[in-house]
C-alpha cells in the first residue's frame, strides 16, 4: 500500500458567507458566534468584516489601531490578505477587520475588470490555513455582497422573525441564484436561521412556521431566541459566548453551530 492508496483526509477549506440584505437582522452576531463556537472544537476560522461599519470587528475585540490595513485595502489591491489579518483572543480564530474606507469602495470597485471576483482572488492566499472562512457581508446587495458571494461556497442567511421576514428574503434568494448561475456554480444555500426569537410574541411563532413552511429543510431546526445578553456582548468586545457562556443565546449559538458542521460533513465529507 502507498501513500496514494489512503483516502485524502485533508478537509477542504469551505468559505461561508453570511448575508441578508436587511441591517440588524443578526448577521454580525452569527458570524462572530458561530465563528467562536467552531474554534472552540479546534477548527481554524477567519471573519473577514465586509462590512463598513466594522460591528464584527468590534465585536472581537479589534482595537482601531489594528485596522490600519482592513479588508478595503485588500479589496483595492493595496495590500495582501496576510498583511490585513489580525488574531483574536480565541485561538484559532482569526479576523480580516473592516474599515471605514470600506463605504467607498463599491465605486472604486467598479474600475476594475475583476471587480466581483477581487474578494475571491485575494482569499487564495490563504484560505488554505483555514478550515472555515465567514464573511460577514453588509446589509446591501452591492458589489461587496457579490464579491462575497462569488468568493463563498454557501451562504447562511439569518433571518430576523419580523413581518415582510419571507419578502426580504425572496430577492436575497434570486441574487443567489444568479450568482450561482453565471459566476458561482458551486454556491449553495448552507441554511437560514431564525434569530431573535421572542417566544413571547406570536408574531414569532407565526413567522418562523410561514418560514418553515417555504423553505423546509433549509431552515436550521436551531432558532436563535431574543436575549440581553447577545445584545450586551459587543460593548464588551466579546462574542456572547465568551461573555456569558451559560445564556441562552450562548447555547442556541452552539447548536447552530453543531447543526452547521454536521451539514459540512454530509455534504463534503
Ligand atoms: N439574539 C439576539 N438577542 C438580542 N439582541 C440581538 C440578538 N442578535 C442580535 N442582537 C442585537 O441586534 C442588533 C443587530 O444585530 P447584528 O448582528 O449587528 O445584525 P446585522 O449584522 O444583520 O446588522 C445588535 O445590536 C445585536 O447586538
Ligand atoms: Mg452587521
Amino acid at each position: 500500500m502507498t501513500i496514494s492508496d489512503y483516502p485524502l483526509s485533508i478537509q477542504k477549506s469551505r468559505c461561508i458567507a453570511v448575508a441578508n440584505q436587511k441591517g440588524g437582522v443578526g448577521k454580525t452576531t452569527t458570524a462572530i458566534n458561530l465563528a467562536t463556537a467552531m474554534a472552540a472544537v479546534r477548527k481554524k476560522i477567519l471573519i473577514l468584516d465586509l462590512d463598513p461599519q466594522g460591528n464584527a470587528s468590534t465585536g472581537l475585540g479589534v482595537r482601531h489601531d489594528q485596522r490600519a490595513i482592513n479588508s478595503y485595502h485588500v479589496l483595492i489591491g493595496e495590500n495582501s490578505i496576510s498583511e490585513a489579518i489580525v488574531e483574536t483572543s480565541i485561538p484559532g480564530l482569526h479576523v480580516v477587520p473592516s474599515g471605514v474606507d470600506l463605504s467607498g469602495a463599491e465605486i472604486e470597485l467598479v474600475e476594475f475588470e475583476d471587480r466581483l471576483f477581487r474578494l475571491k482572488t485575494a482569499l487564495a492566499e490563504r484560505i488554505d490555513d483555514y478550515d472555515y472562512v465567514l464573511i460577514d457581508c453588509p446589509p446591501a446587495l452591492g458589489l461587496l455582497t457579490v464579491n462575497a458571494l462569488t468568493a463563498a461556497n454557501a451562504v447562511l442567511v439569518p433571518l430576523q422573525c419580523e413581518f415582510f421576514a419571507l419578502e426580504g428574503i425572496s430577492h436575497l434568494v434570486r441574487t443567489i441564484e444568479r450568482i450561482k448561475k453565471s459566476y458561482n456554480p458551486d454556491l449553495e444555500i448552507q441554511g437560514i436561521v431564525l434569530t431573535m426569537f421572542d417566544s413571547r410574541n406570536n408574531l414569532s411563532d407565526a413567522v418562523a412556521s410561514d418560514v418553515r413552511q417555504y423553505f423546509g429543510d433549509i431552515v436550521y431546526e436551531t432558532v436563535i431566541p431574543r436575549n440581553v445578553r447577545v445584545s450586551e456582548a459587543p460593548s464588551h468586545g466579546k462574542p456572547v459566548l465568551l461573555y456569558d457562556t451559560r445564556c441562552a443565546g450562548s447555547q442556541a449559538y452552539i447548536h447552530l453551530a453543531s447543526e452547521v458542521l454536521k451539514r459540512e460533513s454530509r455534504l463534503h465529507a
